[in-house]
């Protein structure tokens, strides 16, 4: 039922706020007078101590699910201080990649079914890693031949284009990171401004869902496009990646997600006053250099969208041709939840003005389950 809503994609981007609100419900523990804010992972506690002692953490899915665990990668290396990889489930199994008994495997998958992420796993199985499923539907293969796991409990998700269950996978991804780097006493206070900003964080998407308006007239500046480039990077890269898979599967045009330090490594070249570019420059680490960035590309009359922090458009916009989505910020590690939503937005508009089909894009299919 799409309720209000003319397409599954659109009432599944705008139920965000509630998706979150069911991920993280029993999850998250306030604490009391003396008792650290916390966070329990039911189908986890048993191989937590486990999963903190391996010698690797490696993340596996593709497509969207991919991106997720690429967003969370950073925080969940900065809390858990086990080196984590990232592994597309086909490339894993096309070059038989080194899996060891010592590594934790991570599977990530909406569906639950993807025939690459299901023969990853039957792999690192083979190969003695502990595997840990993060999945949306309870009893899929996933869910049920891992080891341990997390439900993502974002609710049914219909539309091909993957979006309340991508932030709500950063979302368990991000409560896994807590979870694992509990005992360290050293990062409480980061922890316990995470779950802060967690409790938060579906007020913080419902505010940047009021873009819709801005991101339908920017889609309409861009209906005739060919090419649209998404530049990102730290905690946004994931972001970057995942706009631009959002844009190209749903609106059939062509999008490349770009890491920004890989800049003038080819894609610069391609730069001119016609090609547009999401720059994503929101607050964190990483800022001075997006502002580099956003300069370079100035220079080079790039035709520029920058996104930013509410109150930063001032120093990041380099000049009147550029245009500028401010987003509320967030903690780092949360960010990319609040800075795919414009971007999801964007790529819905795109497709209803475009004239194509929002929710069964052409040549896809929602679970991907042959090879
Ligand atoms: O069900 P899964 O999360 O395993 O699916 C993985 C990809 O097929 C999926 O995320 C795909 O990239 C989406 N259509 C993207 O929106």
């Amino acid at each position: 039922n799409k309720g209000k809503y003319e397409h599954y994609m659109q009432k599944e981007i705008h139920e965000q706020p509630e998706s979150l609100r069911t991920t993280m419900r029993g999850r998250l523990i306030r604490g009391g007078s003396c008792k650290a804010k916390t966070v329990l992972l039911g189908g986890l506690k048993d191989h937590i101590k486990t999963i903190r002692r391996s010698r690797r953490i490696v993340f596996i899915g593709c497509g969207t699910s991919y991106n997720a665990a690429l967003a969370a990668r950073p925080i969940i290396e900065e809390l858990s201080g086990v080196p984590v990889t990232m592994e597309i489930a086909s490339d894993l199994v096309d070059r038989q990649g080194p899996i060891y008994r010592e590594d934790t495997a991570v599977f990530v998958s909406q569906s639950g079914e993807t025939a690459d992420t299901l023969l990853a796993l039957e792999y690192a199985l083979e190969n003695g890693a502990l595997c840990v499923g993060i999945t949306n539907t309870v009893g899929s293969a996933i869910a049920r031949n891992t080891h341990c796991g997390i439900h993502i409990n974002a609710g049914c998700e219909i539309g091909v284009a993957s979006t309340k269950a991508y932030t709500s996978q950063i979302v368990v991804m991000a409560m896994l990171a807590l979870a694992i780097g509990d005992d360290a006493i050293s990062s409480q206070a980061r922890r316990e401004a995470i779950i802060d900003c967690l409790f938060d964080l579906p007020n913080k998407v419902r505010e940047v869902l009021k873009l819709d308006q801005e991101m339908k007239d920017l889609a309409k500046l861009l209906i005739a496009e060919q090419s649209l480039l998404v530049f990102g990077r730290g905690y946004n890269f994931a972001t970057a990646l995942e706009g631009a898979l959002k844009v190209k599967e749903v609106s059939l045009m062509h999008s490349e997600g770009i890491l920004a330090g890989e800049m003038k490594h080819g894609p610069l070249a391609l730069v001119d006053e016609n090609l547009p570019i999401i720059v994503i420059a929101t607050h964190d680490a990483c800022f001075s250099k997006q502002q580099s960035v956003i300069q370079q590309l100035h220079a080079r009359k790039g035709r520029l969208i920058v996104m930013c922090s509410k109150g930063d458009a001032a120093s990041v916009c380099p000049g009147e041709s550029c245009r500028v989505i401010e987003v509320p910020q967030v903690e780092d590690c949360l960010q990319p939840v609040v800075n795919i939503i414009p971007l999801q937005l964007l790529a819905y508009h795109l497709t209803v003005q475009r004239g194509h089909n929002v929710d069964q894009p052409r040549n896809l299919a929602k679970s991907v389950t042959t090879q």
